[in-house]
């Protein structure tokens, strides 16, 4: 059997990198396809302690990766600031306006542990199920990408209206960057208390960003939410996904304290620091494309990346999440290739 310290140190002695993947747990999975149709909405799911901690387990059971990631979504922070969430099939997440925009938004503990307490829920279930050498992961977005779907009320190409407010207004915006920095501190304290082991922080869209940009809405909030998890949590692993964002610039990720960094598909991997000489671990990067595709181009793809990137300070992942269009079987190939350690 694998030791938990697999995902939690990041290292293993033995052979392999640690395996999972983002949005493990969705609907490339006949058996979350099913579960879903038990609830009226997303969002009932997501907020559905029993139905969420068995969406978790899921893919545990059926493909044996070495992390459980928490089923729930990281538009719950603006549902607990009041903003109505719904998703709309074939569109995606849909939000009414964020009430007074303007104004400071504040952030109250008791509406968002009324709120959010089945999550919490959620994690005692699952935790009382995984199995021992499994690692629980939890998640929050970060502050800049909740903002963009809070502000343009859902998905957007460009999140316009986001970056617009970000320069007209950006005492506004600092402040809202603030009290969403408060929040996720909060709820990620909370998670951790219920019993995660490790948490993820999801910058989605700080890629649209100016550098200076990036910095003041991405690094600085995020290296604040760090170190405030820190103070309590020494121990807990943080791991940052910064998608199409500073991942490349070291000086920066050394600033942001993370545990791991989570790169998307587009980072080429002879360009990061040889584990030897990193502080930092390094998860990723497969295309979820890839996983899509033809097995024999797959296989390559994922002896390439084990190959560039070896067992130690990496966690195999993908470059973003898996696509609902993922064939069981790949998933399967890819574990086992990732398991049997073959470079
Ligand atoms: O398995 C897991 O990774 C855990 C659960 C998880 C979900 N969303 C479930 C989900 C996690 C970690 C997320 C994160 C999330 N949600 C992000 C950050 C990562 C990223 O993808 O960039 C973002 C931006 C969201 C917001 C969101 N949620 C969008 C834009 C959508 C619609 C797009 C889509 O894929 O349908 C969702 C819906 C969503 N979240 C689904 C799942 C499984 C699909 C909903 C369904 O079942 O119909």
């Amino acid at each position: 059997m694998m030791k938990k310290e697999l995902l939690l140190t990041f290292t293993n002695e033995n052979t392999r990198p640690s395996v999972w993947l983002m949005r493990q747990a969705g609907r490339y999975l006949p058996e979350y396809r099913k579960l879903r149709g038990q609830a009226k909405n997303f969002m009932d799911f997501c907020l559905n302690a029993e139905l969420a901690a068995e969406a978790t387990l899921q893919p545990i059971r059926r493909f044996g990766f070495d992390g459980a990631i928490l089923f729930s979504d990281i538009l719950v922070i603006p549902y607990a600031f009041g903003q109505e969430v719904t998703f709309v099939e074939g569109i995606g997440p849909k939000l009414s306006p964020l009430e007074n925009a303007e104004k400071p938004l504040s952030f109250l503990k008791q509406a968002f542990t009324e709120k959010l307490s089945p999550v919490f829920d959620t994690i005692k279930l699952v935790k009382s199920q995984l199995p021992a050498e499994t690692t629980f992961i939890g998640f929050s977005g970060c502050p800049w990408t909740l903002a963009c779907y809070m502000i343009d009320q859902g998905s957007s190409k460009d999140f316009f209206n986001t970056r617009l407010l970000a320069y007209q207004k950006p005492q506004i915006f600092k402040q809202l960057i603030k009290t969403l920095s408060e929040a996720i501190i909060w709820y990620l304290s909370e998670q951790i208390r219920a019993g995660v082991e490790i948490v993820q922080l999801f910058d989605s869209w700080i890629g649209l960003l100016s550098a200076e940009a990036m910095k003041e809405w991405g690094i600085n909030p995020t290296s604040y939410i760090i170190q405030e998890i820190k103070k309590e949590f020494p121990k807990t692993p943080v791991i940052v996904f910064p998608k199409g964002g500073y991942w490349n610039y070291s000086p920066h990720v050394q600033q942001l304290k993370a545990d791991a960094i989570s790169i998307d598909s587009s980072v080429p991997l002879t360009s990061l620091q040889a584990a030897a000489k990193r502080s930092y671990i390094i998860q990723g990067n497969l295309d979820p494309f890839s996983l899509v595709g033809d097995i024999g181009n797959l296989k390559n793809d994922v002896q390439n990346i084990i190959q560039k990137m070896g067992k130690e300070k990496f966690i195999f992942n993908l470059g973003h999440g898996i696509l609902p269009q993922t064939p069981l079987e790949n998933v399967y190939q890819l574990v086992d290739l990732v398991k049997s350690g073959k470079k």
